[in-house]
């Protein structure tokens, strides 16, 4: 008997595991008649895993981002989410793509003067129908956010205005409702630039045990390279739209990822004397 015919086959779901659900190649992206602002990347996002996204300002972080939720023109090359064909989608399908993706923003996008608990519970919006927001939800949606909200270590206050929270705070209030949708992936567009060093440390924890412990990838853009190699299990890195890295955190380090931010100044005096 050869090799090949003792070796164990993998199980159903542990292929369905490897599969990822996000799938990005040969992506190109220009806004009108522009330049291309992302030139060829690939990207996959697989379940339990936490992907960092570096580049310097105006690389197509955000923009490979919306790529993602059919907010930026697919130029070239294949995304698929979550099994859906960004760029061909039928009728209605757009809805569900944008249902399933969890969304952190840096500017944490709460309704101020309403509660803690309100504002997770309109991550379930998209499921619960028309309705008003006092009292309009079900008791099961009640206790499912309260739940997230022990799980990001603010249940106490979930009665407070949202205004009232700390910066840190108020982004586990938007992680709790990023996963009051239940979403099959999440993407946090520079979901610490606002927060000092220590609960910025404390939030990309989270989000990775989230990603670890609930198998829901996620995909986040950081401006702190020393952050990216604290809290991620990939790095892929864009400068001016092209993919420079892709890579295991564990085989980088600072000195592999200088090249995504090298030579910019440099460039534009090379360009002005030219
Ligand atoms: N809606 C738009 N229309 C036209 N150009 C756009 C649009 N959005 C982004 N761009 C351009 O695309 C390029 C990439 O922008 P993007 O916002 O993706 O960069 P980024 O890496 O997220 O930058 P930052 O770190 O500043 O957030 C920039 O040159 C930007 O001006
Ligand atoms: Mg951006």
């Amino acid at each position: 008997m050869s090799r090949a015919d003792t070796a164990v086959e993998p199980t159903t779901a542990e292929l369905r595991q490897r599969l990822p659900l996000v799938s990005v190649r040969g992506l190109k992206v220009a806004y009108g008649d522009g330049p291309l602002v992302l030139d060829g990347v690939d990207l996959d996002l697989f379940p339990g895993e936490m992907v960092a996204l570096l580049g310097s300002s105006g690389s197509g972080k955000s923009t490979l981002m919306k790529s993602l939720t059919g907010f930026a023109p697919i130029t070239d090359g294949a995304v698929r989410v979550g099994g859906y064909d960004m760029a061909n989608l039928r009728r209605g399908q757009l809805r569900q793509v944008r249902a399933s993706v969890g969304q952190v923003f840096q500017q944490f996008n709460l309704v101020g003067r309403l509660s803690v608990l309100t504002n997770v519970l309109t991550g379930a919006l998209h499921d619960a129908g028309p309705l008003n927001l006092v009292g309009g939800f079900s008791s099961a949606h009640r206790r499912r956010a309260l739940e997230l909200l022990d799980r990001v270590g603010i249940a106490h206050k979930a009665q407070d205005e949202a205004r009232s929270l700390s910066g840190g705070q108020q982004q586990r209030v938007a992680i709790a409702r990023a996963l009051m949708q239940a979403p099959k992936v999440i993407l946090a567009d520079e979901p610490v630039a606002s927060l000092d060093p220590r609960m910025s440390h404390q939030v990309l924890e989270l989000l990775h045990e989230i990603a670890r412990e609930d198998g829901i990838p996620v995909l986040v853009s950081l401006h702190v390279m020393p952050l990216a190699l604290a809290h991620s299990d990939r790095i892929v890195g864009l400068r001016h739209g092209e993919m420079l890295v892709s890579a295991p955190t564990a085989q980088l380090d600072a000195t592999a990822l200088e090249p995504i931010y090298a030579h910019d100044e440099e460039e534009q005096d090379v360009d002005g004397i030219a």
